[in-house]
């Protein structure tokens, strides 16, 4: 089957990433809304409105499925896009309840972009799960920016971090939970700054497992070079230097995969 993974820019690679290490019979279209990125700081009538257009897009390009493998945009449009489209859509969310499944009574730090963070989807999850003397909210807007221009691991990264977490005592933390897909390419970082006890949760294995089940997929040992066409908002991406450029991301997600 064909399969679109979309994301506002190339945080969604992520999922995309460890889609092609365990779906060996697929095909997979990335589509990276590079023109409107970052949706984070955007209004929720823009962020619809360009979901809205990327899935026109998408549509037409014979998917089975798609994957909105971006926390912001599943947390404003998820809903719209199902009532519109029959085909399964699948979102994303910020791995709260693998978090407290894990490690109940201990407090989570959950990341975020400010979209998402101030969305009403994130307090129905929190409310389902009884979670709100656990879950403490934060928005990392500037990771997002970090990340669409390749500076993984600067000492500007570091200091950013450092500042965002010096609000915690993470001693009653358990963890912290990635609640956007472009936060990945900052692990090693975190790594380095928290406490070794924090665990950093993604919710790309809940997602794609939801993914499995919707679309009927077969999981085993993925293809070494899967077939994957890449789109920039409804371009196709053929010059050079951006294919190595999505290439230098697959390569830090490999990295990022060990910690
Ligand atoms: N990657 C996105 C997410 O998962 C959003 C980043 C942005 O465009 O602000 O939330």
């Amino acid at each position: 089957m064909k399969i679109a993974f979309f994301d506002s820019g190339i945080g969604g690679l992520s999922v995309l990433h460890h889609a092609m290490k365990i779906l060996p019979n697929d095909e997979f279209i990335f589509f990276a809304d590079e023109d409107n990125v970052p949706y984070g700081t955007k209004t929720r009538e823009q962020v619809l409105s360009y979901v809205d257009a990327a899935f026109k897009f998408l549509t037409a390009q014979n998917v089975g499925a798609i994957v909105v493998a971006c926390n912001t945009a599943t947390s404003v449009a998820v809903r719209p896009m199902r009532e519109k489209y029959s085909l399964p859509i699948i979102g994303m969310e910020p791995a709260v309840k693998v978090a407290l499944d894990l490690y109940p009574q201990k407090k989570v730090l959950v990341t975020a972009t400010e979209i998402t963070i101030r969305g009403e989807k994130i307090q129905r999850l929190i409310t389902r799960l009884n979670a709100k003397n656990f879950a403490y909210l934060r928005a990392l807007p500037k990771l997002v920016n970090f990340a669409e221009r390749q500076e993984f691991n600067s000492d500007a990264v570091e200091k950013y971090l450092r500042d965002e977490f010096a609000a915690y005592d993470f001693k009653n933390f358990s963890s912290i939970v990635l609640g956007c897909t472009h936060f990945n390419y900052f692990k090693d970082t975190m790594r380095k700054i928290l406490p070794a006890h924090m665990k950093i949760l993604d919710g790309n294995a809940g997602t794609l497992n939801q993914l499995v089940r919707l679309a009927n997929l077969q999981v085993g040992e993925g293809k070494k070079n899967p077939p994957v066409e890449y789109f920039y908002s409804g371009r196709r991406v053929t010059a050079r230097e951006e294919l190595a450029r999505l290439e230098n991301y697959l390569r830090r997600l490999d990295e990022m995969e060990l910690i």
